[in-house]
C-alpha cells in the first residue's frame, strides 16, 4: 500500500446527487436536465449555462460507482467531492434551506458508504452546501454550517460567488465567515455565472465562458472579498480557489498598485494586497506547468508583503514554498474525453503539469498531488 505521502487526492471533483438530479429533471426552465432517448437509449442533456444547448449527462454525474471507477482508472486514492454548479441558487429560500439539509445528509451517506482506503480513511469525503440565496436568514445559514460540521465525512463547503445576492463582500455574510472560521471548514469557492461577456457573435461553443468567464468570475469575487477586509477580520478562514485562482495571481501586483493609488481603499486594508494571496489555497487545475509554477511564486513571495508594499532587496523566493497551498483536482465529470481514450486527457494533462514544474522538488510535487490535501482536510 502506498504511504500517505504518495497518495493522489482529487479535491476538485463534482457530483449531482440523485436527489438534485431529480430536481433538475423536474424543472422546465434552466437549470434543468432534459430527458430524451435516441435509438432506444437515454440521451439526456444537462442545461445549466445561459444560451446553453446542453451537454450529454449520464451516470458519471450521479453514480458513486462511476466516480470510483474514474478514480481507479487514474490512480486517484481519495476524492473530496462537491456538488456541481449552480447548487441551490435558483430556489426560493425555504426550499433551498430544506434541500441543503437533505443534500448534506445524502453526501455524508455517499461518503460513508464508500470503500475504505486505510482503516481510518474512506476513499470519499465531501464539501457540503449552504442555502446561499436571497432572503435566507442568518440563522438558517448558521444551522447549515452547524449541520455540516457535525457530519464526519464533510470537510468543507462549496460556495458560488453570489453570496445571498450581493456578492461575497456583503457584511451580511460576516456571521457566516465567523462560523466557517470557527469550525475550520474549508470553503471551496467555485464559479458558475461567468462574467458579462464580450463574447461576440461567433459560435465558440462554451469556450469563452468556461476558459475565461469562469476564472474571471472567481478573480472578481475573491478580489471583492479581499477589498472588503474579510481576510483581515477572519484571518484563519481557509479559502480554496477553483481553477488556480483564475487571474488573481497574475494581476495581484496591479491590484496592489491600484489600491495604493486609492487612499480610501488603502486605509481599509491591514496589508498590501499581495499578502492575502499567501493566505489562500489554490487548486492545481491550470493545465500547464508554467502557470502552476507562477502561482506558487506569487504565494511564496506573499509573506514579504505582510508589513511592506515592496519586497526587500535581499528577499529570497523559494518556488517550492508556495506549492504547499496548491492541490490537485480534475473537475470530473466535466471535460470528458471526446475520443474513447482510457484515461481522460484533462486529468493526464494536469498530472503532467504538476510533474513538470521547474523548481518544484519531488516532495513539493507529492504535496500538490495529495499530501497538501490530506493536511488541509485534516485527514492525517
Ligand atoms: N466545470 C464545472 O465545474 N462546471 C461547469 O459547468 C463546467 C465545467
Ligand atoms: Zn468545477
Amino acid at each position: 500500500m502506498a504511504s500517505l505521502g504518495s497518495r493522489l487526492v482529487d479535491i476538485h471533483t463534482h457530483v449531482y446527487l440523485p436527489r438534485y438530479a431529480a430536481l433538475l429533471r423536474s424543472r422546465t426552465t434552466v437549470p434543468r436536465i432534459l430527458t430524451a432517448t435516441r435509438d432506444g437509449k437515454p440521451d439526456d442533456k444537462l442545461i445549466i449555462l445561459d444560451h446553453d444547448t446542453g451537454r450529454p449527462v449520464g451516470p458519471q454525474y450521479w453514480d458513486r460507482d462511476e466516480k470510483l471507477k474514474f478514480m481507479d482508472r487514474h490512480g486517484i486514492d481519495l476524492s473530496v467531492v462537491s456538488s456541481a454548479n449552480p447548487w441551490l441558487d435558483f430556489l426560493p429560500a425555504p426550499e433551498a434551506e430544506s434541500m441543503a439539509a437533505q443534500l448534506n445528509e445524502d453526501l455524508e451517506q455517499y461518503c460513508a458508504d464508500s470503500p475504505s482506503l486505510t482503516p481510518s480513511l474512506k476513499r470519499l469525503y465531501g464539501f457540503g452546501m449552504l442555502p446561499l440565496v436571497p432572503g435566507i436568514s442568518t440563522t438558517a445559514l448558521l444551522a447549515a454550517i452547524e449541520q455540516i460540521s457535525k457530519l464526519s465525512y464533510l470537510k468543507g463547503i462549496i460556495m458560488g460567488t453570489r453570496g445571498v445576492g450581493k456578492g461575497l463582500d456583503d457584511e451580511a455574510l460576516d456571521p457566516v465567515w465567523a462560523a466557517l472560521e470557527r469550525t475550520g471548514l474549508v470553503v471551496f469557492l467555485h464559479p458558475h455565472y461567468s462574467i458579462e461577456g464580450q463574447w461576440g457573435e461567433k459560435d465558440n461553443g462554451h469556450v469563452l465562458p468556461l476558459a475565461l468567464g469562469f476564472p474571471f468570475e472567481t478573480t472578481i469575487a475573491t478580489t471583492r472579498l479581499i477589498l472588503a477586509g474579510v481576510l483581515d477580520r477572519f484571518p484563519a478562514l481557509r479559502l480554496l480557489l477553483a481553477h488556480s485562482g483564475g487571474v488573481l495571481p497574475q494581476l495581484s501586483s496591479r491590484l496592489a498598485s491600484c489600491i495604493e493609488h486609492d487612499p480610501v481603499v488603502a486605509s481599509r486594508l491591514k496589508h498590501d494586497a499581495r499578502y492575502y494571496l499567501g493566505k489562500l489555497y489554490f487548486d492545481a487545475v491550470a493545465y500547464g506547468p508554467e502557470e502552476l509554477g507562477f502561482v506558487s511564486d506569487v504565494v511564496s513571495r506573499a509573506k514579504h508583503y505582510e508589513h511592506n508594499t515592496s519586497v526587500p532587496a535581499n528577499a529570497t523566493f523559494e518556488r517550492g514554498l508556495g506549492s504547499g497551498r496548491m492541490l490537485f483536482g480534475t473537475d470530473h465529470p466535466f471535460f470528458p474525453p471526446l475520443k474513447g481514450t482510457d484515461k481522460w486527457p484533462s486529468v493526464v494533462e494536469n498530472l503532467r503539469a504538476i510533474d513538470a514544474v521547474y523548481g518544484w522538488s519531488s516532495s513539493d510535487k507529492g504535496g500538490v498531488r495529495g499530501g497538501n490535501a490530506l493536511s488541509l482536510f485534516d485527514l492525517v
